[in-house]
C-alpha cells in the first residue's frame, strides 16, 4: 500500500514510528505492507519518492525539524508541493494528518476531495475536513468506490467509529455524551492534584496531546469538531458549529477546583450529541459518576442505543502511538475491504 502524508507532526510521526517497528508482524499477520512514498509538510519540507522513503531516515530528520538532512536516494524529489504529489497519481492513500481547522478544514478538504477525485482512499485524523464537510466526503466516496476512514478524530486509537459503525450497527444510536478532549481532562485532572492551569497546559503539550494551537482545545472548540463528527456519521444528523453551545475550561479558576473537590465533586469537561443539538461544557460532576473517575488524557464515550441500553467506551484519547495506532487501524481496514497488498 503505498501513502502519501499531508503533515507529519505528532501523529504522522506517531504513525510512522508503528508502521517501522511493526511492519514485519503486520506482513506476518496481515500480509499488509505499506510504504510512505510522500510526506508534505508546512514547517518541515516535502520529500517524495514512488519507491518509497526509508522510514528510520525520515523519522530522524523530522526529530532535527527538517527534512533538509534527509539523505539523497536515486529518485528522490524535495519540492513536490501536497496537490502535486495527489496528481502524481502514484499513492493509494491519502493519510491526512495536518493540524486541524475547525473554520474552513483547509487546505485539507481541498487535498481529500483531489484525492478522492484521483482514485485515492483517504485515512484521516485531521478533523476538519470530516466535521465540516461530512456529506461531500461520504459521497464523493461512495460515488468513486473509494473508502475513506477517520477513527483517529475522535479518541485517538480507542475504536469509537468502529464501535459504533461496525459493532452496533444494528441499532440506532440515540446520543453520544463523554470526556472527548485529553488535552482539558489532563489539564483538570493535574489541577485537582495542585498544579496550575499553565504548568498543566505546557505538559500536555510536551506530552503531544494538544492541538497545534491549544486555544482550540482549552476553549472547547476540539471536542465541539467531535461532537459534529459523531453526530454526522453517528446519529445521522447533519450538524454543524451553529447548532452547538460550546464553552471550554479557561473560565475554571483552581478555586473553582477546589470547592468542587471539598464538595465531593469533580469539573469535567462533557461533550454531547444528540439529534438536536450538541454542546460542550465543563460540568461538576459527583464523584459517583462513572465519567468522574476517567482522569489525565484518558477519554470516555457513552453511547444510548436502542437495543443494548448504555455502551460506554473509555481509553486513549489523544497521544502519539495512541492515535497513530487509529491510521494503522484504517490502512488495514482499507486493506481487507480492497483486498490490497
Ligand atoms: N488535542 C486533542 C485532545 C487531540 O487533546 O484530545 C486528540 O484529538
Amino acid at each position: 500500500m503505498k501513502l502519501l502524508l499531508v503533515g507529519f507532526g505528532v501523529v504522522g510521526q506517531g504513525f510512522a514510528q508503528i508502521l517501522r517497528d511493526k511492519s514485519a508482524e503486520l506482513q506476518r499477520k496481515f500480509n499488509f505492507s505499506a510504504e510512505i512514498i510522500g510526506v508534505a509538510t508546512a514547517n518541515k519540507g516535502a520529500l517524495y519518492r514512488a519507491d518509497g522513503l526509508n522510514i528510520p531516515a525520515l523519522l530522524e530528520a523530522a526529530d532535527r525539524g527538517s527534512f533538509a538532512d534527509y539523505p539523497d536516494e536515486p529518485g528522490l524529489k524535495r519540492a513536490k508541493t501536497a496537490g502535486e504529489m495527489i496528481a502524481a497519481g502514484e499513492a493509494d492513500v491519502l493519510v491526512e494528518v495536518s493540524p486541524t481547522d475547525l473554520e474552513t478544514a483547509q487546505p485539507a478538504l481541498d487535498y481529500c476531495l483531489q484525492a478522492l477525485d484521483a482514485g485515492m482512499h483517504l485515512a484521516l485524523a485531521n478533523k476538519g475536513p470530516v466535521a465540516l464537510a461530512y456529506a461531500s466526503l461520504k459521497s464523493k466516496a461512495r460515488a468513486k468506490g473509494l473508502q475513506w476512514r477517520y477513527e483517529a478524530t475522535v479518541m485517538a486509537g480507542t475504536p469509537t467509529m468502529r464501535l459504533a459503525e461496525e459493532a452496533l450497527a444494528g441499532c440506532k444510536i440515540r446520543s453520544a455524551r463523554g470526556i472527548l478532549n485529553g488535552t482539558t481532562n489532563y489539564i483538570l485532572t493535574r489541577m485537582e492534584n495542585g498544579m496550575s492551569y499553565e504548568a498543566a497546559l505546557a505538559q500536555a503539550q510536551q506530552l503531544g496531546y494538544a492541538e497545534a494551537d491549544p486555544s482550540g482545545d482549552v476553549e472547547g472548540w476540539d471536542a465541539a469538531g467531535k461532537v459534529l463528527i459523531l453526530a454526522n456519521a453517528i446519529l445521522g444528523v447533519p450538524l454543524a458549529m451553529a447548532d452547538l453551545d460550546v464553552s471550554g475550561i479557561t473560565a475554571i479558576s483552581e478555586a473553582d477546583i477546589a470547592e468542587a473537590k471539598a464538595a465531593g465533586e469533580r469539573y469535567k469537561l462533557i461533550a454531547s450529541a444528540t439529534p438536536d443539538g450538541g454542546a460542550v461544557k465543563a460540568t461538576r460532576l459527583p464523584l459517583a459518576d462513572p465519567l468522574a473517575s476517567v482522569g489525565g488524557s484518558t477519554n470516555a464515550i457513552t453511547f444510548e442505543t436502542d437495543l443494548l441500553g448504555d455502551i460506554t467506551l473509555i481509553g486513549a484519547g489523544a497521544g502519539k502511538l495512541e492515535t497513530g495506532c487509529a491510521i494503522l487501524a484504517d490502512l488495514l481496514a482499507i486493506n481487507r475491504v480492497t483486498g490490497q497488498a
